[in-house]
């Protein structure tokens, strides 16, 4: 079978790693390389790899069809990064229009791919593209995804860090809402295995999660923001949609910033109700072959988590119509 992955922004901070880590996926079998600058070199030297994936570079705007032709599954890294002092939405001037003629070039070129989005602001940049999509009459909102993995990684981490458990890959927090300060709503009640924490260590692991980003853009000091722990994360929600579509496995949960349009209807209105009507939210989602096989309810949550939630809640809705309206008077 043919599996062929587009990265943008392939020679960045992240694109480099994650296209590593992706070049040693056996599944894939192309492995498009496609930035503005760079990206050659990078392609040569994973190019020598002696696994499976054919690596091609793509650079130069006037290449990015080709990167992007006939893709199942593109991964979008491009664009800055948030210096120290800087939001995410602080990075929406830039990166929207960048995210923007990439939905473009996919809904043109493989508008059938899975969209793996990581530019940030997440919570903005994953509306774009739904937006684009929708213009081009390619939607389908079960083949759109933010990647919010690494919240999912850090939480397992820091868990651990303060209750020593042996193995923090087999720690599950289940983290809802979106990709930013606020909106990063940690279930600890919803801990596997279960846990018992003091409200006190609630708060401080809940406040950490939420702000793990920024302990990254600090500590680099204007060097940009994470790049090692999100190319681990970004593979990791890559491999999980490629167990699901190209080996059929099936009760395979991620979280991830999705369009409420991919629920099934069943389901869809007692979702929307969870998270006051929003278009866009990260819950816990089943993969399957066609990408989104059934979103997961928030379910049973805190007082704490609820109080969470609904400042979660107030600022996602700002970010969306926020993507939204940047499609609507931009295109
Ligand atoms: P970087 O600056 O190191 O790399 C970005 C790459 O994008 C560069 O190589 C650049 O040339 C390329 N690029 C810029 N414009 C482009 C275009 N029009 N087409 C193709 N490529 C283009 O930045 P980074 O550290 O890799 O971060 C990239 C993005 O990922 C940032 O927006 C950052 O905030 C975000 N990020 C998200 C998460 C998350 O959890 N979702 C985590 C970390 C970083
Ligand atoms: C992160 O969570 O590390 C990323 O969103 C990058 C950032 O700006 O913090």
């Amino acid at each position: 079978m043919v599996f062929k992955v587009a990265v943008c922004g392939a020679a960045g901070g992240i694109g480099q790693p994650l296209s590593l880590l992706l070049k040693l996926n056996t599944d894939i079998t192309h492995l498009a390389l496609y930035d503005i600058v760079n990206v050659p070199g990078v392609a040569a030297d994973l190019g020598h790899i002696n696994t499976p994936a054919v690596v091609t570079s793509h650079k130069g705007a006037e290449t990015m069809g080709a990167a992007l032709q006939d893709a199942q599954l593109v991964i979008i890294p491009a664009g800055i990064p948030r210096k120290p002092g800087m939001t995410r939405d602080d990075l929406f001037r830039i990166n929207a229009g960048i995210i923007r003629d990439l939905a473009l070039g996919a809904a043109k070129h493989c508008p059938n791919a899975f969209m793996l989005i990581i530019s940030n602001p997440v919570n903005s940049t994953v509306p774009i593209v739904a937006e684009v999509f929708k213009a081009q009459g390619v939607y389908n909102p079960k083949r759109i995804f933010g990647v919010t993995t690494l919240d999912v990684v850090r939480a397992s981490r820091f868990v651990t860090d303060i209750k020593g458990w042996v193995d923090p890959v087999a720690v599950r927090v289940p983290i809802v809402g979106g990709h930013s300060g606020p909106t990063i709503v940690p279930l600890l009640s919803q801990i596997q295995p279960t846990q018992d924490f003091t409200q006190a260590e609630i708060e401080a692991l809940t406040q950490r999660i939420q702000y793990g980003g920024d302990e990254v853009v600090q500590a680099k000091d204007g060097a940009g923001s994470a790049t090692l722990s999100m190319a681990h994360a970004g593979a990791r929600f890559a491999t999980a949609i490629i167990r699901a579509v190209v080996r059929g496995e099936t009760g395979i949960v991620e979280p991830t910033y999705v369009a409420l349009a991919a629920a099934d209807p069943a389901h869809a209105e007692a979702l929307r109700a969870e998270v006051s009507g929003l278009d866009h939210f990260a819950f816990p989602v089943e993969l399957g072959k066609e990408g989104v096989h059934r979103i997961h309810p928030i379910g049973s949550v805190s007082e704490y988590e609820k109080k969470l939630l609904a400042t979660a809640v107030k600022e996602l809705a700002g970010s969306i119509q926020k993507g939204v309206d940047f499609v609507a008077t931009k295109n």
